[in-house]
């Protein structure tokens, strides 16, 4: 295991340490929510914990399968007490990138639907200034052209993100185009501009969500409350 998995894996137990028995919570994507599922899971198997977990990705609902994690929806829920997450960017105001693993529209339900949005990173994922990790924005397929030229006009050229050759379907049916904005001056800004265009499903930008973050370092891990 590479020690940044090693971090993951630290900061998904950390999290699941925190979850109290009978909690309804949101499930993250990604590489390091992999760990928080497979932890929740010791934990039911060890402890008897009774909790039901609602995925944000097809991928999370496998693992939480296949660890045990017993599953409910919105049909049967519509509040959760919280919801952990991984994320490609935390700025020092808790404002988040997020959808490298292209699940950030069901990412931003679940973490809406939470009293508590809990965001476990390695340290790499701290910055100073959001906006080197290119931002994912969903948007609908038809006529995708034009939404990624109305988004060119807010200062980055955008990225159609392809999988083995054809644009990458979302598990919304939708695509997602990659825009490298490099340095975001004002996120809750752009996330109002990007929000108004036609076309737009959703952005990666998770403005004023987060309450706490767990991040792992060599040092160890800490958890930082806003
Ligand atoms: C998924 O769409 C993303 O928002 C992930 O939460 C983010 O990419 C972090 O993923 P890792 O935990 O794999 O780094």
């Amino acid at each position: 295991m590479t020690t940044q998995d090693q971090l993951k894996k630290a900061v998904g137990e950390r999290a699941a340490s925190l979850v109290k028995d009978g909690m309804k919570i949101g499930l993250g994507s990604g590489s390091t929510v992999y760990w928080l599922v497979r932890a929740l899971g010791e934990r039911i198997k060890q402890e008897g914990i009774q909790i039901e977990g609602i995925p944000s990705s097809i991928q999370t609902g496998e693992w939480a399968k296949e660890f045990g994690v017993p599953l409910t929806d919105f049909a049967a829920t519509k509040e959760l007490d919280v919801t952990i997450d991984g994320s490609d960017e935390v700025d020092p105001d808790f404002h988040l990138i997020k959808g490298g693993g292209a699940a950030l529209f069901r990412e931003k339900i679940i973490a809406q639907a939470a009293q508590k949005l809990i965001i476990i990173v390695d340290e790499s994922k701290m910055v100073a200034q959001l906006g080197a990790f290119a931002l994912p924005v969903e948007i609908l397929p038809f006529s995708w052209e034009r939404t990624a030229h109305e988004i060119e006009k807010l200062g980055c050229v955008p990225v159609l993100r392809l999988k083995d050759g054809a644009p990458l379907v979302t598990d919304n049916g939708n695509y997602i185009v990659d825009c490298p904005f490099e340095k975001i001056n004002d996120p809750a800004d752009l996330d109002n501009k990007l929000q108004q265009i036609v076309g737009v499903v959703e952005t990666g930008l998770f403005i004023d969500m987060a309450d706490a973050v767990i991040i792992g370092s060599s040092e160890g891990v800490t958890i930082k409350e806003k």
